[in-house]
Protein backbone atom coordinates (compact mmCIF):
# COMPACT_ATOMS: atom_id res chain seq x y z
CA UNK A 1 0.00 0.00 0.00
CA UNK A 2 1.01 3.82 -0.93
CA UNK A 3 1.21 5.25 2.58
CA UNK A 4 1.85 9.32 3.25
CA UNK A 5 2.59 10.47 6.43
CA UNK A 6 2.34 14.11 7.28
CA UNK A 7 4.51 15.49 10.11
CA UNK A 8 6.92 12.92 9.64
CA UNK A 9 9.60 14.83 11.71
CA UNK A 10 7.50 14.60 14.84
CA UNK A 11 8.09 11.81 17.28
CA UNK A 12 5.05 9.58 16.17
CA UNK A 13 5.80 10.71 12.61
CA UNK A 14 9.20 9.48 12.98
CA UNK A 15 8.64 6.07 14.24
CA UNK A 16 6.01 5.51 11.35
CA UNK A 17 8.35 6.62 8.74
CA UNK A 18 10.76 3.75 9.92
CA UNK A 19 8.11 0.84 11.09
CA UNK A 20 5.68 1.38 7.77
CA UNK A 21 8.72 1.14 4.94
CA UNK A 22 9.36 -2.41 5.74
CA UNK A 23 6.26 -3.07 4.44
CA UNK A 24 4.72 -0.53 2.56
CA UNK A 25 5.98 1.91 -0.11
CA UNK A 26 5.85 4.99 2.63
CA UNK A 27 7.08 8.36 2.17
CA UNK A 28 6.42 11.60 4.55
CA UNK A 29 6.60 15.42 4.47
CA UNK A 30 6.98 17.26 7.37
CA UNK A 31 6.79 21.31 8.29
CA UNK A 32 10.42 22.62 8.20
CA UNK A 33 11.78 20.30 5.26
CA UNK A 34 14.44 18.80 7.65
CA UNK A 35 16.02 15.66 7.33
CA UNK A 36 15.31 15.48 3.18
CA UNK A 37 11.67 15.61 4.03
CA UNK A 38 9.64 17.56 1.62
CA UNK A 39 7.87 20.63 3.12
CA UNK A 40 4.06 20.65 3.72
CA UNK A 41 1.71 23.19 5.96
CA UNK A 42 -1.33 21.66 6.70
CA UNK A 43 -2.49 25.51 7.13
CA UNK A 44 -2.20 25.78 3.21
CA UNK A 45 -5.16 24.20 1.60
CA UNK A 46 -4.69 24.75 -1.73
CA UNK A 47 -0.60 23.27 -1.26
CA UNK A 48 -2.34 20.14 0.39
CA UNK A 49 -4.67 19.58 -2.16
CA UNK A 50 -1.61 19.83 -4.95
CA UNK A 51 0.66 17.25 -2.92
CA UNK A 52 -2.02 14.58 -2.12
CA UNK A 53 -3.51 14.70 -5.67
CA UNK A 54 0.16 14.53 -7.52
CA UNK A 55 1.63 11.20 -4.67
CA UNK A 56 -1.92 9.75 -5.04
CA UNK A 57 -1.42 7.36 -1.71
CA UNK A 58 -4.04 5.05 -0.97
CA UNK A 59 -3.19 5.87 2.83
CA UNK A 60 -2.82 8.95 4.54
CA UNK A 61 -1.39 9.43 8.31
CA UNK A 62 -1.70 12.90 9.77
CA UNK A 63 0.35 13.09 12.57
CA UNK A 64 0.81 17.03 12.30
CA UNK A 65 -0.45 19.17 14.96
CA UNK A 66 0.18 21.52 16.83
CA UNK A 67 0.76 19.56 20.28
CA UNK A 68 2.23 21.78 23.16
CA UNK A 69 -0.85 21.97 25.29
CA UNK A 70 -0.07 24.92 27.26
CA UNK A 71 0.82 26.70 23.79
CA UNK A 72 -2.65 25.30 22.54
CA UNK A 73 -4.40 26.91 25.40
CA UNK A 74 -2.53 30.77 24.93
CA UNK A 75 -2.36 30.30 21.24
CA UNK A 76 -6.51 28.98 21.05
CA UNK A 77 -6.46 30.80 17.04
CA UNK A 78 -3.42 28.56 15.73
CA UNK A 79 -4.08 25.55 17.78
CA UNK A 80 -7.54 25.59 15.61
CA UNK A 81 -5.82 26.80 12.23
CA UNK A 82 -3.82 23.68 12.33
CA UNK A 83 -5.51 21.42 14.61
CA UNK A 84 -9.02 21.66 13.19
CA UNK A 85 -8.69 23.76 9.91
CA UNK A 86 -5.32 21.49 8.91
CA UNK A 87 -7.15 18.46 10.24
CA UNK A 88 -9.86 19.13 7.08
CA UNK A 89 -7.50 20.25 4.66
CA UNK A 90 -6.15 17.13 4.53
CA UNK A 91 -9.44 15.56 4.72
CA UNK A 92 -10.53 17.04 1.86
CA UNK A 93 -7.38 16.09 -0.02
CA UNK A 94 -7.93 12.87 1.17
CA UNK A 95 -11.35 12.62 -0.38
CA UNK A 96 -10.72 14.21 -3.64
CA UNK A 97 -7.64 11.42 -3.98
CA UNK A 98 -9.86 9.01 -2.65
CA UNK A 99 -7.56 7.94 -0.17
CA UNK A 100 -8.26 6.82 3.63
CA UNK A 101 -6.91 9.14 6.44
CA UNK A 102 -5.88 8.16 9.39
CA UNK A 103 -5.83 10.89 12.42
CA UNK A 104 -4.25 10.84 15.43
CA UNK A 105 -6.21 12.05 18.54
CA UNK A 106 -5.70 12.22 22.19
CA UNK A 107 -6.73 10.97 25.52
CA UNK A 108 -7.13 14.84 26.04
CA UNK A 109 -10.61 14.43 24.63
CA UNK A 110 -11.48 13.32 27.82
CA UNK A 111 -12.27 15.44 31.10
CA UNK A 112 -10.40 12.71 33.11
CA UNK A 113 -12.10 12.37 35.79
CA UNK A 114 -13.19 9.02 35.30
CA UNK A 115 -10.55 6.89 33.21
CA UNK A 116 -9.65 4.40 31.76
CA UNK A 117 -11.60 5.47 28.63
CA UNK A 118 -13.08 3.31 26.09
CA UNK A 119 -13.91 4.47 22.46
CA UNK A 120 -17.62 4.60 23.65
CA UNK A 121 -17.63 6.66 25.86
CA UNK A 122 -18.61 10.57 25.79
CA UNK A 123 -16.14 12.89 25.43
CA UNK A 124 -15.63 15.92 27.23
CA UNK A 125 -12.80 18.26 26.40
CA UNK A 126 -11.34 20.48 29.43
CA UNK A 127 -8.45 22.44 27.59
CA UNK A 128 -8.30 23.86 24.30
CA UNK A 129 -6.12 21.22 22.98
CA UNK A 130 -8.17 18.13 23.70
CA UNK A 131 -11.57 20.62 22.18
CA UNK A 132 -9.06 20.69 18.58
CA UNK A 133 -8.66 17.15 18.53
CA UNK A 134 -12.38 16.33 18.73
CA UNK A 135 -13.09 18.79 16.39
CA UNK A 136 -10.40 17.11 14.14
CA UNK A 137 -12.12 13.59 14.80
CA UNK A 138 -15.45 14.94 14.20
CA UNK A 139 -14.78 16.79 10.60
CA UNK A 140 -12.53 13.73 9.60
CA UNK A 141 -15.76 11.17 10.26
CA UNK A 142 -17.68 13.49 8.56
CA UNK A 143 -16.23 13.69 5.43
CA UNK A 144 -14.52 10.65 4.77
CA UNK A 145 -16.03 7.35 5.29
CA UNK A 146 -12.70 5.43 5.09
CA UNK A 147 -11.27 7.06 8.26
CA UNK A 148 -9.20 5.34 11.21
CA UNK A 149 -8.80 7.34 14.16
CA UNK A 150 -6.14 6.77 16.99
CA UNK A 151 -6.66 7.95 20.35
CA UNK A 152 -3.22 7.70 22.37
CA UNK A 153 -1.55 9.36 25.17
CA UNK A 154 1.78 9.99 26.98
CA UNK A 155 4.23 8.59 23.76
CA UNK A 156 7.53 8.32 24.60
CA UNK A 157 10.77 6.95 23.11
CA UNK A 158 14.19 7.51 22.98
CA UNK A 159 14.54 10.04 20.02
CA UNK A 160 17.20 12.76 20.99
CA UNK A 161 15.79 16.18 20.37
CA UNK A 162 12.14 15.04 21.37
CA UNK A 163 10.72 17.12 23.98
CA UNK A 164 8.85 13.50 25.58
CA UNK A 165 8.80 12.45 28.92
CA UNK A 166 11.65 9.71 28.64
CA UNK A 167 13.90 12.02 27.31
CA UNK A 168 12.67 14.60 29.56
CA UNK A 169 13.49 12.61 32.55
CA UNK A 170 17.19 11.82 31.16
CA UNK A 171 18.31 14.69 29.70
CA UNK A 172 17.73 16.12 33.32
CA UNK A 173 18.69 12.96 35.42
CA UNK A 174 21.94 13.05 33.23
CA UNK A 175 22.51 16.91 33.94
CA UNK A 176 21.78 16.63 37.90
CA UNK A 177 18.84 18.62 37.56
CA UNK A 178 16.26 18.71 40.09
CA UNK A 179 12.99 16.44 38.81
CA UNK A 180 9.41 17.25 39.82
CA UNK A 181 6.51 15.07 38.35
CA UNK A 182 2.77 15.16 38.72
CA UNK A 183 1.71 12.54 41.44
CA UNK A 184 -2.15 13.10 40.44
CA UNK A 185 -1.99 12.15 36.52
CA UNK A 186 -2.92 8.97 35.98
CA UNK A 187 -2.38 7.31 32.05
CA UNK A 188 -1.03 4.68 29.52
CA UNK A 189 2.86 5.67 28.64
CA UNK A 190 2.87 4.37 24.74
CA UNK A 191 6.04 3.12 23.33
CA UNK A 192 6.18 5.21 19.96
CA UNK A 193 7.57 2.57 17.66
CA UNK A 194 4.90 0.11 19.15
CA UNK A 195 2.47 2.37 18.48
CA UNK A 196 3.70 2.51 14.96
CA UNK A 197 3.67 -1.10 14.29
CA UNK A 198 0.06 -1.33 15.93
CA UNK A 199 -1.07 1.24 13.69
CA UNK A 200 0.49 -0.32 10.81
CA UNK A 201 -1.33 -3.32 11.37
CA UNK A 202 -4.84 -1.98 11.85
CA UNK A 203 -3.92 0.10 8.72
CA UNK A 204 -3.35 -3.30 6.36
CA UNK A 205 -6.07 -4.92 8.18
CA UNK A 206 -8.26 -2.56 7.21
CA UNK A 207 -9.33 -1.13 9.81
CA UNK A 208 -11.99 1.95 10.42
CA UNK A 209 -13.31 4.05 13.38
CA UNK A 210 -12.05 5.13 16.58
CA UNK A 211 -9.60 2.78 18.35
CA UNK A 212 -7.69 3.49 21.50
CA UNK A 213 -3.79 2.91 20.90
CA UNK A 214 -1.49 3.27 24.16
CA UNK A 215 0.36 0.93 26.27
CA UNK A 216 -1.42 -1.34 28.89
CA UNK A 217 -0.09 -0.44 31.97
CA UNK A 218 -2.04 2.49 33.51
CA UNK A 219 0.05 4.21 36.09
CA UNK A 220 0.34 7.89 37.62
CA UNK A 221 3.18 9.59 36.20
CA UNK A 222 5.02 9.99 39.14
CA UNK A 223 5.34 6.08 39.45
CA UNK A 224 6.17 6.32 35.94
CA UNK A 225 9.10 8.44 36.26
CA UNK A 226 10.78 6.65 39.04
CA UNK A 227 10.30 3.28 36.63
CA UNK A 228 12.52 5.25 34.05
CA UNK A 229 14.89 6.29 36.81
CA UNK A 230 15.26 3.32 37.94
CA UNK A 231 15.51 1.43 34.71
CA UNK A 232 18.44 4.19 33.54
CA UNK A 233 20.28 3.18 36.77
CA UNK A 234 19.74 6.70 38.61
CA UNK A 235 18.33 6.72 41.72
CA UNK A 236 14.27 6.97 42.00
CA UNK A 237 14.59 9.18 45.21
CA UNK A 238 15.61 12.26 43.05
CA UNK A 239 12.12 12.69 41.40
CA UNK A 240 9.83 14.50 43.84
CA UNK A 241 6.00 14.51 43.82
CA UNK A 242 3.68 17.66 43.06
CA UNK A 243 0.18 18.14 42.76
CA UNK A 244 -0.69 18.99 39.09
CA UNK A 245 -2.15 22.58 40.70
CA UNK A 246 1.06 23.20 42.08
CA UNK A 247 2.39 23.50 38.12
CA UNK A 248 -0.07 26.49 37.55
CA UNK A 249 0.15 25.19 33.93
CA UNK A 250 -2.03 27.14 31.45
CA UNK A 251 -4.00 24.40 30.13
CA UNK A 252 -5.89 21.91 32.73
CA UNK A 253 -4.74 18.22 32.55
CA UNK A 254 -6.46 15.05 32.75
CA UNK A 255 -5.74 13.76 36.23
CA UNK A 256 -7.63 9.93 36.55
CA UNK A 257 -7.52 9.53 33.10
CA UNK A 258 -5.87 6.42 30.94
CA UNK A 259 -7.34 4.30 27.59
CA UNK A 260 -8.82 0.94 27.26
CA UNK A 261 -7.21 -1.10 25.42
CA UNK A 262 -9.54 -4.03 24.55
CA UNK A 263 -10.83 -3.12 21.28
CA UNK A 264 -7.27 -2.65 19.97
CA UNK A 265 -5.85 -5.99 21.13
CA UNK A 266 -8.48 -7.87 19.73
CA UNK A 267 -7.63 -7.09 16.30
CA UNK A 268 -4.06 -6.89 16.80
CA UNK A 269 -2.53 -10.60 16.03
CA UNK A 270 1.04 -9.39 14.74
CA UNK A 271 1.78 -6.65 17.15
CA UNK A 272 0.36 -6.76 20.49
CA UNK A 273 0.27 -3.54 22.41
CA UNK A 274 3.37 -3.52 25.03
CA UNK A 275 3.02 -3.18 29.13
CA UNK A 276 5.09 -0.58 30.45
CA UNK A 277 8.17 -3.10 31.22
CA UNK A 278 8.29 -4.25 27.99
CA UNK A 279 8.27 -0.77 26.86
CA UNK A 280 10.93 0.70 28.77
CA UNK A 281 13.24 -2.22 28.55
CA UNK A 282 12.55 -1.74 24.36
CA UNK A 283 13.64 1.93 24.94
CA UNK A 284 16.68 2.04 26.86
CA UNK A 285 17.92 -0.91 24.35
CA UNK A 286 17.21 1.41 21.76
CA UNK A 287 19.31 4.40 23.64
CA UNK A 288 22.31 1.79 24.09
CA UNK A 289 22.26 0.97 20.71
CA UNK A 290 22.58 4.84 19.80
N1 LIG B 1 3.06 12.72 21.92
C1 LIG B 1 2.04 12.41 22.68
O1 LIG B 1 2.20 12.09 23.87
C2 LIG B 1 0.66 12.42 22.10
C3 LIG B 1 -0.40 12.11 22.94
C4 LIG B 1 -1.69 12.12 22.41
C5 LIG B 1 -1.90 12.43 21.08
N2 LIG B 1 -0.86 12.74 20.30
C6 LIG B 1 -1.13 13.10 18.91
O2 LIG B 1 -0.28 12.32 18.08
C7 LIG B 1 0.14 13.09 16.96
C8 LIG B 1 1.65 13.04 16.84
O3 LIG B 1 2.25 13.53 18.03
P1 LIG B 1 3.83 13.72 18.14
O4 LIG B 1 4.23 13.36 19.51
O5 LIG B 1 4.52 13.08 17.00
O6 LIG B 1 3.93 15.30 18.01
P2 LIG B 1 5.17 16.19 17.61
O7 LIG B 1 6.44 15.45 17.88
O8 LIG B 1 4.94 17.53 18.23
O9 LIG B 1 5.01 16.31 16.03
C9 LIG B 1 4.02 17.09 15.44
C10 LIG B 1 4.61 17.63 14.15
O10 LIG B 1 3.63 18.42 13.48
C11 LIG B 1 4.34 19.46 12.84
N3 LIG B 1 3.47 20.57 12.49
C12 LIG B 1 3.01 21.57 13.30
N4 LIG B 1 2.26 22.41 12.58
C13 LIG B 1 2.25 21.96 11.31
C14 LIG B 1 1.67 22.44 10.11
N5 LIG B 1 0.95 23.56 10.06
N6 LIG B 1 1.86 21.72 8.97
C15 LIG B 1 2.61 20.60 9.00
N7 LIG B 1 3.20 20.11 10.11
C16 LIG B 1 3.01 20.79 11.25
C17 LIG B 1 5.39 19.87 13.86
O11 LIG B 1 6.42 20.60 13.25
P3 LIG B 1 7.21 21.69 14.14
O12 LIG B 1 7.80 20.93 15.31
O13 LIG B 1 8.22 22.22 13.21
O14 LIG B 1 6.18 22.68 14.58
C18 LIG B 1 5.83 18.52 14.40
O15 LIG B 1 6.92 18.01 13.68
C19 LIG B 1 -0.43 14.49 17.16
O16 LIG B 1 -1.59 14.61 16.37
C20 LIG B 1 -0.79 14.55 18.62
O17 LIG B 1 -1.88 15.41 18.85
C21 LIG B 1 0.43 12.75 20.77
Amino acid sequence: MKILVIGAEGQVGTFLLRELASSQQVSGTSMNGVENLPRLDICDAAATNKYISEIRPQHVVLTAALTNVDQCEMEPAQAEAINVQGAENIAQACKIADAGLTYFSSEYVFKGEAGPYSEKDAPEPESVYGRTKLAGEKIVAALLENHLIIRTTVVFSYLPGSLNFFMQLLNRASRGEPITVPEDQIGNPTQARNLAQALGELIESGCTGIYNLVGTTRIGRYDFAKKVMDKLGYNPGEVKPVTTAELKQKAPRPLVGGLKTDKAQAMLKKHKLWDLDTALDYTIEQMKRG
